[in-house]
């Protein structure tokens, strides 16, 4: 049975909030929830506060811009804000980028992580009784720390850790770090582990809107090694939803896997947003179909070659199911990429022009790539 929610409305400390699934996550709860929402984020290159405009308005709504490596700084905030709830989002989150450049990552992954657990921990131990037991710290992992699935089956709640990447690793140290808070400090903590996301307002490095702007402006379209690595793709409003369910309903201590059941391999994904590509947007000068634009280009090193969520345990206990299908989420990305070049525009003149990341190219004397996962 579903724990009894704690009552409404919550104050909700969110981190990471001006990054893709973050400032999903604060329209949603500004829009469509009683909750005050502090929103935290560094603003690394990563971040767009245009995707918080709609939530910046309301009196329930407040941003902080601060590095949650700053254990001052955090303590400021959760004694000005007194958050009853914190949804963990901010991480450095691109693999290719973990590849060329390990530190950011450990710093901010699991430094800043433990520095917001300790920081979290002092305020849950200053709340009266009601208070403490009402307090949640939900950490949002994700399911590359299982590591490379074969052909079949999918990760659960009990698949042991086996992360590759050092994006992976790090966020595995912080499901660890998060999971040794609760059982040494009892601090009342939550882990979700989900899927690829994708949607509206992800930074161009990933591949669906990489291959949506590249699609759009008829440039080659790099695909991994063979295109044969598979992923399990959720539309972003539906992990937002989720997130929302584990931190009202979750039990304390537990772990919820978070996937759409929607595995595709990275070339069909890739095939799909040039037919939606086709459709929405005026034809190449040259007529050819955006396919004609797919190229294989030199693997990841590392490369896990599957994912796959099991997510029977928050259908189950939660009642939670994704929304968006992959044909009418991908649709409604593509749509959203057209309508928004105000957006990505300044984007690729300034940040990221979508040049290849994640060769190790300053690092490759004495690091040999990983050979691929047999399962
Ligand atoms: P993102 O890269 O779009 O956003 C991350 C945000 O964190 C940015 O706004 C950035 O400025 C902020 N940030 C980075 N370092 C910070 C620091 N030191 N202090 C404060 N803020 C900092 O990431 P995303 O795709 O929205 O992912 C959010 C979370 O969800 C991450 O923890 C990620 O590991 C997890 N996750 C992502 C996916 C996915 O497919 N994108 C899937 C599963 C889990
Ligand atoms: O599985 C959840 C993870 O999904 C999150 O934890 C990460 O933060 C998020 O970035 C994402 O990681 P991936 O490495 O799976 O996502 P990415 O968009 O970088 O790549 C998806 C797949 O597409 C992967 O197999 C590599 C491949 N790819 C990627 C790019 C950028 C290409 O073939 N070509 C590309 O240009």
């Amino acid at each position: 049975m579903p724990a009894e929610p704690p009552p409404d409305p919550r104050r909700i400390l969110v981190t990471g909030a001006a990054g893709f699934i973050g400032s999903a996550l604060a329209r949603h709860l500004i829009a469509g929830t009683p909750h005050h929402v502090l929103a935290v984020d560094k603003l690394t290159y990563a971040a767009s506060p245009e995707a918080l405009a709609p939530a910046a308005g309301d009196p329930r709504y407040a941003f902080l811009k601060a590095d949650i490596c700053d254990g001052a700084a955090m303590a400021q905030a959760f004694a000005a804000f007194r958050p009853d709830a914190v949804m963990h989002l901010a991480a450095e989150t691109h693999v290719d980028r973990s590849i060329d450049a390990p530190a950011t990552f450990v710093q901010t992954n699991v430094v800043g992580t433990a520095t917001l657990l300790d920081v979290a921990t002092e305020h849950w131990r200053g709340l009266d009784e009601a208070g403490r037991a009402r307090f949640r710290f939900l950490h949002v992992s994700t399911d590359e720390v299982f590591g490379s699935l074969g052909p079949e089956g999918a990760f659960d709640e009990a698949t042991p850790y086996d992360p590759r990447s050092p994006y992976s690793a790090s966020k595995a140290s912080s499901d660890h770090l998060v999971r040794a808070w609760h059982h040494t400090y009892g601090l009342p903590v939550l882990v979700t582990n989900c899927s690829n996301n994708y949607g509206p307002y992800q930074f161009p490095e990933k591949l669906v809107p990489l291959m949506i702007l590249k699609a759009l402006a008829g440039e080659p379209l790099p695909v991994y090694g063979r295109g044969d690595n598979v992923r399990d793709w959720l539309y972003v409003t539906d992990h937002a939803e989720a997130l929302l369910r584990v931190v009202r309903a979750g039990r304390p201590g537990g772990t919820y896997m978070i996937g759409g059941r929607s595995e595709r391999t990275n070339l069909q994904v890739v095939e799909a947003i040039c037919a939606e590509v086709d459709a929405l947007a005026p034809p190449l000068p040259d007529g050819r179909p955006r396919h004609a634009l797919i190229g294989f280009v030199a693997d990841r090193p590392g490369h896990d070659f599957r994912y796959a969520i099991d997510p029977a345990r928050i259908e189950r206990e939660l009642g939670w199911a994704p929304r968006h299908g992959f044909a009418d989420g991908l649709r409604a990305t593509v749509a959203w990429y057209l309508a928004s070049r105000d957006w990505w525009a300044p984007i690729l003149e300034r940040s990221y022009r979508g040049q290849r990341l994640g060769l190790a190219v300053a690092r490759q004397a004495g690091i040999a790539a990983a050979p691929r996962a047999a399962g």
